[in-house]
């Protein structure tokens, strides 16, 4: 894993996912066609800025419920982002110290700027694996999530804002049943989606922007997103819009500003 290798896969030609979702956080690890293409989806949605915002706090209050009342120590965060602070390994290791995350992406720019998502506690650990979720078989067989997951353990699945860039041809659900499948009892599945339910003319536009940059996406129902936690035991509030799954104030974002589905199960 070297700087070098990473600099030579960096396809600036195109916009990519994660450093037009860099741009709508606020980031600085993108480049112009990267801005050029997010303020394309911001011209037709504007509350993506939100959507984005709500996403990341999702993913810190599904860690924080999951490390403080069903005692998961260990996660396993696909399709983890350029590192945004605070990372999920930093939201979990502040309420268990000793927690162990594995991240994995398939961007080479999230792999250059994954040494920031090392940056553990001495109890914890952390490491990043390049690989795309399409290949299930290839993440469960590195050899460094070995080194840092006891699969014999529960662990959270983390699949946030991932599985709308996996289309039904490339079958999500085959993709989140084989992840699921060899972790053990009381592991966790924690879900964000954007979804076209609450205004779908524009999420047609937004999904025809990604297409045409070279980015298949597909935006799915609430119906369809909960099937990806088909077997699992939902938590309260079930599958939600991301900004109404157990807030920490009340929501002030309207549910199209958000157009997110979020949920976490628990494995029987
Ligand atoms: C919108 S970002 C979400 C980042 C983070 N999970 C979050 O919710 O804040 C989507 C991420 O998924 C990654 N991604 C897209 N397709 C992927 C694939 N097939 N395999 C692995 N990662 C993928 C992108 O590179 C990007 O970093």
């Amino acid at each position: 894993m070297t700087t070098s290798h990473a600099a030579r896969d960096i396809d600036t030609s195109r916009p990519h996912s994660a450093r037009m979702y860099d741009y709508y956080l606020g980031g600085k690890d993108h480049f112009d066609i990267d801005t050029k293409a997010a303020e394309t989806v911001a011209a037709v949605y504007p509350g993506i800025f939100v959507c984005a915002r709500e996403n990341r706090a999702f993913m810190h209050r599904a860690t924080r419920v999951l490390a403080r009342e069903h005692g998961i120590r260990q996660w396993l965060d696909v399709g983890t982002g350029i590192p945004t602070e605070p990372n999920l390994h930093q939201v979990a290791q502040s309420v268990v110290p000793e927690a162990r995350v594995v991240y994995a992406d398939n961007d080479p720019l999230v792999l250059k700027y994954a040494e920031r998502l090392m940056r553990s506690t001495t109890e914890g650990r952390t490491t990043y694996i390049e690989a795309d979720v399409n290949d299930p078989q290839s993440l469960l067989d590195a050899p460094e999530l070995a080194e840092v997951l006891d699969l014999d353990r529960p662990v959270a699945l983390s699949l946030n804002a991932l599985m709308h860039f996996v289309t039904d041809a490339q079958d999500p659900y085959g993709i989140v049943t084989r992840l699921l499948d060899v972790l053990p009892s009381g592991s966790a599945l924690a879900l964000s989606h954007c979804t076209p339910d609450f205004d779908p003319s524009t999420w047609q536009k937004v999904t025809d922007i990604y297409n045409n940059a070279g980015t298949p996406v597909q935006f799915r129902s609430r119906e369809d997103v909960a099937r990806f936690f088909d077997g699992l035991e939902l938590l309260d509030p079930g599958v939600s819009v991301g900004h109404r799954w157990r807030p920490d104030s009340e929501p002030t974002a309207t549910d199209a500003e958000v157009s997110l589905w979020t949920g976490v199960g628990i494995k029987p």
